[in-house]
């Protein structure tokens, strides 16, 4: 299922341990990087993957960055 997803940064972004909200226990709670690439909040996953739940094998689609709609470009064909 792949998407096409656009990128303007053009840097890292930084996660400063010292900075993460501790559990109950003292731990750094978990933080949940984005791998479907159609976060708001990217890097940082914020559910929107589940727009990408009924995505069908084989074909490529494209995201609409307000709405999550997805739009199907048709058949996923790789480069060579
Ligand atoms: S994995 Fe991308 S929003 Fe959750």
């Amino acid at each position: 299922m792949p998407r096409v997803v656009r990128f303007e940064q053009t840097g890292p972004i930084k996660i400063d341990p010292a900075t993460l909200p501790l559990d109950e226990s003292g731990r750094p709670k978990p933080i949940f990087i984005c791998a479907c690439g159609i976060s708001s909040r990217f890097p940082f996953c914020d559910a929107s993957h589940k727009a990408c739940r009924d995505e069908l094998p084989g074909v490529l689609y494209r995201y609409d960055p307000a709405t999550k709609s997805a739009e199907s470009l048709g058949p996923d064909t790789p480069p060579a």
